[in-house]
Order: C-alpha cells, then structure tokens, then sequence
C-alpha cells in the first residue's frame, strides 16, 4: 500500500506548539517509529503551512495513491479549495486530528474534508494517524 500522511499549517512545530493538547514528541520522531512498525506500507509525509501547496500535493497523489491521511490543521475549518480538492480526486481520505475538535471551540467543529472524506479520526493524539494507517491496512 502506498500511503502519504499530508499534515497542514504549524503541524510542522509538533512538539513545541501548545504541548498540552497536541503533546511533546515531534512529528518527525513519531513518523520514524510509525515507518519501523509498519514496514509493508510505503509510507510518504509531506507538511505545508501554505493552502494552494496542500491542494497541489492533494491534487499530485490524488489519483495514484492508495490513501491520503489528511491533517488540514486549522484549514479543515476555513479552506473550500482544500474541500474540493479532496472530492475531486479518486484517492480515499482519511481526515485526522491530534485533539478531539468537538470539545474546543465552536469554529473548530465545522469540517471542509469531512463531507467528502472515508471517515474520520479525532482526539487520540498523534495515534489517531496510527489508526488512519491500519485502516487502509486489510
Ligand atoms: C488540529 C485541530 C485544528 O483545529 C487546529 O487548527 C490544528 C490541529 C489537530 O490535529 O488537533 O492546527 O488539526
């Protein structure tokens, strides 16, 4: 299987952003550990803090690619472009968040991805991408 985690806006200060809710391991360092547990996926990441690089990357695995596991971070609740991108493209999405966004504030309760995603996974930290992955396994 070929996967690719795409991780949205200031993910890329996972480990010292706000470690209270969103921990204090860094990205890097959890995906090292992910690609030894699961040797059998080719597992890609790729991070942007800008939209229009998120909706090209969508856009560049979208038809080829077995599974997107999709953190659009704070574009989730704000981005129609990044919405579209992933009902345009034949690739399944899995949307994921570290937190559980329906305890927090109310603009984060509204979802882009989610109406066109395969499902969702919100709140179980950084395992939530884990449990993405072996969703796409079977
Ligand atoms: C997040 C939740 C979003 O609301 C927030 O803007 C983020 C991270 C999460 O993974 O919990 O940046 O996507």
């Amino acid at each position: 299987k070929k996967l690719i985690i795409i991780n949205g806006p200031n993910l890329n200060l996972l480990g010292k952003r706000e470690p209270q809710i969103y921990g204090s391991l860094t990205f890097k360092e959890f995906f090292e550990t992910i690609k030894e547990k699961y040797p059998q996926v080719s597992l890609e990441h790729y991070q942007s803090n800008v939209e229009g690089e998120l909706i090209n990357k969508i856009q560049d695995v979208g038809f080829s690619y077995d599974g997107i596991i999709l953190n659009a971070a704070a574009y989730t609740h704000t981005s129609v472009g990044i919405g579209d991108a992933v009902a345009a493209i034949e690739t399944p999405v899995v949307e994921v968040h570290i937190s559980n966004t329906f305890n927090r504030e109310d603009f984060r309760h509204q979802s882009y991805v989610a109406p066109n995603a395969k499902g969702i996974i919100v709140g179980f930290g950084l395992q939530s991408y884990e449990l993405a992955i072996q969703s796409f396994l079977k």
